[in-house]
């Protein structure tokens, strides 16, 4: 995959770099006498489904191990979205499998987006797996171990209208201790042409308000200090609180997270550009500590690709809605995906796109050739025509100059004091650099003085590049 970092939820979100590199959960849940290993593709909500299953499985008696040789049971939670997630998933369950040869009472189980979408026929491609769960199912996984133990093959591929896994505080595992992340609705109703989503995690549905300010004050308590709500797509959550008959739009659940504790920051992701509000906007004028950034996928900048992909909006809808954000928050870090190569896009529409950096120049940004997924409106209606060189130098085009962007915007931070929230030593100079964030989520790097992981410094930025600010804190 062509991008590279994302200054959103640290590498997580549906980065296929992150996906390639896949992270195993490692944390608090210690080893025991029968452990687990579990590793996670795709996006920051199926890193946090993976830390519910561990909380599920820990009360099962399963220990974490980070050696997948030693598990006595391995579970892949996977991603659809493009074909390149599922090919990585493919490549690692051959490499798991072979651990069965060694220790044939090791199961194995495929959970998240892909098991949902490919159901029992991943049973048929991939003959030594054991259980396939979807995205809905995990609360069965007691029952399913029981049923794969037993020699039975354990499939829970059930979606669910109402499933939020409300009451289950995930266990943190691959974590800092300073960045946590708070699913807050699941599903997506959107039914954007090209995506796989609304397959593989069915119809929307926004998690209890009070369980999503009670997991966020745990954090708190816990030193966390910078939360993102998760969700497709946080504008339309959505909770009816049946028992004082009362409703919870997104503006009023994130004045709740964000009045738990000014020290506490809230970002949120991903944002559809027709259902953000002013009020959203408000709210986040009025708290300090939600933090000024806004992922807004564009997807396109053409209006009849736009179109094409059942975006509900155009490209002077996504213009208005930009000059609104600035207009209210200008401080306000804007970050965005595109799909580069959808059906029949041209080489006009493409230089719509570009435009659109040029208006926009966004801070950050996701740049993803078009990959066909079977199912999909997309699939059924349009040729999946854009021939893989074009959509290659397109994506090459877009990237270079988002790039471009992305140095102009930080070398206009040199000269200016960032509020910093650290985050611990840097990658490149652990000993002497740690890093941190602004509230746009620049990360910035600075010599380590007395400072310690969870404290807010104020920096002076003195240098820059497309990546990273570097600067000295001051008083
Ligand atoms: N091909 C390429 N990119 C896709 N995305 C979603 N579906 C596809 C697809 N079929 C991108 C969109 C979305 C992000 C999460 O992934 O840009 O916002
Ligand atoms: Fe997340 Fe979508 Fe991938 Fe599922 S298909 S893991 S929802 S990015």
């Amino acid at each position: 995959m062509n991008d590279t970092i994302n200054p959103l939820i640290q590498n997580k979100e549906h980065d296929e770099t992150r996906q390639g590199e896949a992270v195993s959960l490692k944390g608090k849940v210690e080893k025991k006498a029968k452990n687990c290993y579990v590793e996670s593709y795709g996006c920051a909500l199926n890193f946090n489904d993976s830390e519910i299953v561990a909380t599920l499985l820990n009360q099962e008696g399963y220990g974490i191990t980070t050696d997948f040789k030693e598990a006595d049971l391995i579970l892949i939670n996977t991603c659809s979205i493009r074909e390149h997630a599922e090919q990585k998933v493919r490549e690692r369950l051959r490499i798991f499998t072979s651990v069965k040869k060694n220790k044939p009472s090791a199961l194995i189980g495929v959970l998240g987006c892909m098991a949902e979408r490919l159901k029992e026929d991943l049973l048929e491609q991939e003959k030594m797996v054991d259980l396939i769960v979807g995205p809905d199912g995990y609360r069965s996984l007691p029952e399913l171990l029981k049923e794969a133990e037993a020699g039975h093959k354990a499939v829970n591929v059930l979606l669910s209208r109402e499933e939020t896994y409300a009451d289950i505080s995930p266990t943190r595992l691959a974590t800092n201790g300073v960045n946590g992340f708070v699913t807050i609705m699941r599903g997506c109703n959107n039914m954007c042409s090209f995506c796989v989503v609304p397959f593989t995690r069915g119809r929307e549905r926004s998690r209890d308000a009070f369980s999503i300010v009670a997991e966020c004050k745990q954090l708190f308590d816990e030193g966390f200090r910078d939360i993102t709500l998760l969700g497709q797509n946080v504008d339309s959550y959505h909770w009816k609180n049946e028992t004082e008959n009362s409703e919870v739009n997104f503006a009023q659940l994130l004045e709740m997270v964000a009045l738990i504790h000014p020290d506490l920051r809230v970002r949120f992701s991903s944002s559809h550009p027709k259902d953000i509000t002013d009020d959203v906007l408000f709210t986040m004028l009025k708290y300090e500590n939600i933090c000024k950034q806004i992922h807004l996928p564009l997807q396109s900048g053409n209006s009849r690709i736009l179109e094409k992909m059942n975006r509900t909006y155009d490209r002077e809808w996504y213009m208005a809605k930009y000059d609104r954000i600035m207009e209210l928050i200008p401080e306000c870090a804007v970050t965005t995906d595109i799909i580069i190569g959808f059906c029949s896009e041209t080489e006009e529409e493409h230089q719509d796109s570009l435009s659109m950096i040029d208006y926009c120049r966004f801070e950050f940004g996701y740049y993803f050739k078009y990959s066909e997924r079977g199912g999909t409106p997309a699939q059924k209606k349009f040729d999946d025509d854009v021939p893989e060189e074009v959509k290659q130098r397109r994506l090459d085009e877009i990237i270079a100059k988002a790039r471009h962007y992305s140095l102009i915007r930080n070398k206009e931070a040199i000269g200016k004091i960032y509020k910093v929230l650290v985050e611990g030593p840097s990658h490149r100079k652990p000993e002497t650099e740690w890093n941190g964030r602004n509230t746009q989520n620049q990360m910035v790097i600075f010599p380590k003085k007395n400072v310690q992981k969870g404290q807010y410094i104020n920096v002076l930025i003195n240098d820059a590049s497309a990546g990273t600010l570097f600067g000295e804190i001051v008083d």
